[in-house]
């Protein structure tokens, strides 16, 4: 552990949990904020104040990535703990919630506590896992500890994690109260559209085969046994127009959505240039959808970003469709990304904070994060909104090594990332040193 336990971070333009900025100075203390005001003085000879000058940076509340695949334990020659959470250090992104599809699946405290080993050994950024729901209700569905909640695989997934009778489904919404996650994805729809389209090898025709209404229902049908138990649901990765006008009518206020910046800002054109790697579930989409997902965003109807990151190798991608997997990386950019379009004018900085760190921290219940005010847990990132800098493949830290936004040029890149009061990115430099902690759930 580096004994750095004070930090003052100076001159930065700071985001204040009201959605104002303030050009001034933040102090943490161990893993904590202490103190944010115009100009505060150093005190002299306080033993380990670390001084970080930030003038013409931004200080935000580090990220918080609710949905990634971090492929370990079972799949690390995609990815694992270390190689993703330094890619979350170098992207701004402090904290994640990772997803139980990995070998073997994360269905029980057992293999929970296990995740939380490995991650407690070699993570640089805090983390929290989901518990796997598959159709044979697992009694530890109910009181597996810590989780942020349950996460369903409606459709897009084969093996155990597949839960697509609406039986199953409707005896894991009936019992018990934590949050319930889902993919959704009509598996019956999909299947009958895959024979259809059989023997076309071109992937944009991955988005006709798992298609807007193969989304729209299963939302639907989730969305019903959620009111009918007025059980916590979250829609992850929502991608169509229709999924947006449908919470828009009816979105009870217990229900959160999020969308991902590659269904906001990609669509099926990507297919032309980029090939398989735009291949994602649920699929890219069309610019109206885009359009209205944006507009969702905006208005408060999908609640936060998530990036869905699924790393698969280039070697994988390069098989033929539909041998080659779908998914693609995104920690290590999404908050870049979402910078960018606010400096273009689609939206304010403090509006892509919110949805990348204050909204998802509200959502899932974890304290003392999301914000930046005395008190709460010292994860912070500055960014830099004036220079512009492209996405390159070999700069990036994913183990995959590659990103569908590769050539964006994009502005608002992290100068430092600090986990926990402690310095984990800085310039291009890592500090494979720092861990960082369990989340925690209320
Ligand atoms: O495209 C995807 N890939 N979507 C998912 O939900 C799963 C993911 C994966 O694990 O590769």
């Amino acid at each position: 552990m580096p004994s750095t336990s004070c930090l003052l971070i100076r001159r930065a333009q700071i985001l204040l949990p009201n959605g104002d900025f303030l050009v001034g100075d933040v102090q943490t203390r161990d893993r904590e904020i202490v103190q944010i005001a115009p100009e505060i003085p150093t005190v002299a000879n306080e033993p380990g104040v670390k001084v970080i000058d930030a003038t013409g940076l931004t200080l935000l509340p580090g990220a918080i990535d609710p949905q990634v695949h971090f492929r370990e334990p079972g799949l690390e020659h995609k990815e694992d703990l270390f190689t993703a959470s330094c890619a979350c250090a170098r992207g701004g992104v402090t904290s994640f919630l990772e997803m139980p599809n990995t070998r073997p699946l994360t269905t029980t405290q057992q293999t929970l506590d296990d995740k939380l080993q490995r991650a407690a050994q070699k993570c640089l950024v805090n983390y929290g896992f989901f518990i796997g729901a598959t159709a044979e209700d697992l009694p530890d569905l109910l009181t597996a500890h810590p989780t942020p909640g349950i996460k369903i695989f409606m459709g897009s997934m084969h093996g155990q994690l597949l839960v697509d009778q609406e039986t199953a489904l409707e005896s894991i919404f009936a019992k018990g109260e934590r949050l319930i996650a889902v993919h959704a994805e009509d598996q019956a729809r999909i299947k009958q559209r895959r024979q259809e389209f059989a023997g076309i090898h071109d992937p944009a025709i991955h988005s006709q085969i798992q298609d807007n209404q193969a989304a729209l229902l299963a939302t639907q049908l989730a969305l019903g046994l959620s009111k009918k138990y007025q059980r916590r649901l979250h829609i992850l990765h929502m991608s169509t127009a229709e999924e947006a006008e449908l919470l828009r009518q009816d979105k009870p206020n217990w229900v959160t959505a999020e969308v991902t910046p590659q269904h906001l800002l990609l669509n099926t054109s990507a297919y032309a240039k980029i090939g398989t790697l735009a291949q994602m579930n649920p699929p890219l989409r069309s610019p109206h959808d885009n359009e209205v997902l944006w507009q969702a965003l905006l208005d408060g109807v999908i609640d936060f970003i998530a990036t869905d990151h699924a790393p698969h190798t280039l070697e994988e991608k390069a098989q033929e469709y539909p041998n080659s997997p779908s998914g693609m990386p995104g920690v290590e950019t999404s908050l870049p990304v979402m910078l960018t379009q606010a400096i273009q004018g689609r939206c304010s900085v403090a509006q892509v904070s919110h949805w990348m760190s204050t909204a998802v921290a509200k959502a899932y219940r974890i304290p003392k994060k999301g914000a930046i005010t005395p008190g709460y847990d010292a994860d912070l990132v500055l960014v830099d909104l004036n220079t512009y800098r492209p996405v390159l493949r070999e700069e990036l830290l994913t183990k995959c090594g590659w990103s569908p936004f590769e050539g964006w040029n994009l502005t608002g890149w992290p100068v430092i990332t600090i986990v926990g009061g402690q310095i984990v990115y800085n310039k291009g430099e890592l500090n494979t040193e720092v861990r960082g902690k369990a989340l925690s759930f209320i």
